[in-house]
């Protein structure tokens, strides 16, 4: 069992998007697969379409599980066979809690190795906020996915994560791969980039792999607005948005050759 994460102190560089198509490769391989929103937000659940699960009920949230009022199978939420979400509500009140309670540090870490015995892969989608939530997961990650945006803002995001690690001394050993995310063919800036993030990983995360480019593809935020992931059986409405949809499933899964997870 591993934990596995991905993360970048930047917002909106594709954190949620991969870990969605990660963690339903996974499932459907067989994989028994949770997907921990470490975001209040709770995206991850849009990828899925099960958005409308957030609000369903309100006893089923992670802080619950913590607080002992629940146990794991009241708070999974099954967003496809074999692959089960966790909502948070309120992760800066259950950050001030962790701060201000040692035990809730305990409470957090018991779930997790709990778990491992239910799950092949536990999946944590972070938020870009730093937060003492954010730190304990980071801490009990096995293998970290570092998305970054591939211009010169998420340069500065991939930057100002390293600076992060060290600032509060998280292990960047665990940064296995980079996920370089945006890549455009026909647009200059992508590939300087990308370049530049090649130079800087070598410097600063040399045990990285850094992963071959996922191209910035609008069929994403299609199929994202339809709750539909690349990997499902679904048909899209139009012919031009099935044929990207099938390549962008089979790029997936020559990016994923690249990854081995423990
Ligand atoms: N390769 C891509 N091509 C096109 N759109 C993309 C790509 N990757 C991500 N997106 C889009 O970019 C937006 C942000 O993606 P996502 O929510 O996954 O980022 P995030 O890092 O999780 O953001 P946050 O920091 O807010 O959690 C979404 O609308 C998503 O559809
Ligand atoms: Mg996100």
């Amino acid at each position: 069992m591993a934990v596995v994460s991905t993360f970048c102190k930047k917002g909106g560089v594709g954190k949620t998007t991969f870990i969605a198509f990660m963690g339903h490769h996974y499932a459907k391989q067989g994989k028994k697969v949770l997907i921990l929103s470490a975001d209040d937000q709770n995206s991850i659940f849009k990828c899925f379409g099960v958005e409308g699960k957030i609000f369903e009920r309100n006893d089923d949230y992670l802080e619950f599980l913590l607080a002992g009022h629940a146990e794991l199978g009241d708070i999974l939420i099954e967003a496809r066979e074999n692959l089960y979400l966790i909502k948070t509500l309120n992760t800066d009140k259950l950050s001030m809690k962790l701060t201000l309670e040692r035990n809730q540090e305990k409470a957090v870490k018991r779930m997790i190795d709990e778990y491992s015995s239910y799950f092949d892969y536990i999946f944590i989608d972070f938020p870009p906020s730093s937060s003492r939530l954010s730190e304990v997961l980071l801490d009990l990650s096995d293998e970290i996915l570092l998305v970054v945006g591939l211009d010169s803002l998420g340069l500065g995001g991939f930057v100002n994560t390293i600076q992060y690690f060290i600032d509060n001394d998280l292990n960047m050993d665990n940064i296995k791969y980079i996920v370089p995310n945006g890549y455009s063919k026909n647009r200059r800036a992508p590939k300087i980039s990308l370049e530049i993030l090649e130079g800087q990983a070598k410097e600063f995360t040399p045990k990285a792999f850094v992963l071959p480019a996922l191209q910035e593809k609008s069929i994403i935020k299609n199929l994202q607005s339809e709750g539909i992931s690349p990997f499902d059986d679904t048909k899209m409405s139009s012919y031009y948005d099935q044929s990207q949809k099938e390549q962008l499933a089979s790029d997936l899964l020559e990016l994923f050759k690249h990854i081995t997870l423990a």
